[in-house]
């Protein structure tokens, strides 16, 4: 299925969180319900930040979207983290969660599984808070620009992570290889870069829009994680079996997890 890149305004203009959230995080029919990457991305976070032994003091989530899933494991890693995401409505989904707000997506499922990751099932309402005081601060970012956070500066961070965002956001090969190296700016040497994504893919709907995905695949992700300056801790592939309705909704054919360290400023 071929697509035309969807730029950053189109995100802008198109992209509704919760339908978004409903669609793919939906707990009986959401898609990475369904293909089991959300427990896949939960699961492998949850090692990284524990026996992974990625800690510190600071972590920048890029792309969270609406969602606070990817944050959960972080939260007991990182003394602060701060969200980038490029579009508004994106951010102040983001805010109206850490105020509280009541009738937002319902993260119960994912919270119940990593709390019985942590050994401490049913103390979701204590997860939820810890996240909400980690949460330091939710700013805008475009990753295609050299500093992907401008006009703010921030110092270089101990992690960044990002999950099912650089494949919205990359045109290309080419630019998504410009892309980690403008994340690799905001992280300090010896810090961690931590990448869930999917692969295979070319489109992903959100109600009656239709997004662009670059068409990765682990070779390639390989390749240009050694030629910025990373050395790859873990890597893991999820496959996905093949499911109409839902391959409709998303084409991807398989998820990655990659943690990689940065041994060097390229
Ligand atoms: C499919 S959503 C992923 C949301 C969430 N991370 C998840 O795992 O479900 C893609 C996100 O990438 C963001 N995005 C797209 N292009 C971007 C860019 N150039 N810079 C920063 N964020 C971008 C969008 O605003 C959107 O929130």
């Amino acid at each position: 299925m071929a697509s035309t890149f969807t730029g950053t305004q189109v995100y802008q203009n198109d992209f509704d969180p919760k339908i978004y959230l409903d669609t793919y995080y939906g707990a009986e029919n959401g898609v990475f319900i369904k293909d089991k990457y959300l427990e896949f991305i939960l699961r492998k976070l949850h090692a990284a930040f524990t026996t992974g032994g990625v800690k510190g003091n600071s972590l920048i989530d890029i792309g969270p979207g609406p969602a606070i899933y990817q944050e959960l494991s972080a939260c007991e890693a990182f003394d602060e983290i701060t969200a980038a995401d490029f579009t508004d409505r994106n951010r102040e989904y983001l805010e109206r969660w850490r105020r509280g707000e009541p009738g937002l997506f319902d993260w119960t499922p994912a919270l119940k599984f990593v709390c019985d990751l942590e050994g401490h099932s049913g103390k979701l309402a204590e997860k939820e808070e810890k996240l909400r005081k980690t949460l330091k601060r939710v700013v805008k970012c475009d990753v295609t620009k050299s500093n992907p956070l401008d006009p703010l500066v921030l110092p270089k961070v101990d992690c960044v992570l990002t999950v099912g965002c650089l494949e919205c956001a990359c045109k290309d090969e080419e630019a998504y290889g410009n892309v980690i190296r403008n994340l690799s700016s905001l992280l300090k040497v010896g810090g961690h870069l931590i990448i869930g994504s999917i692969m295979g893919s070319t489109i992903f709907r959100c109600g009656s829009k239709q997004f662009s995905l670059i068409n990765l695949n682990s070779t390639f992700l390989k390749k240009v994680m050694t030629e910025t300056g990373f050395i790859i801790e873990d890597l893991e592939v999820l496959s996905r079996d093949y499911d109409k309705a839902m391959f409709d909704i998303c084409n991807h054919t398989s998820g990655i997890f990659i943690l990689a360290r940065k041994i060097k400023d390229v």
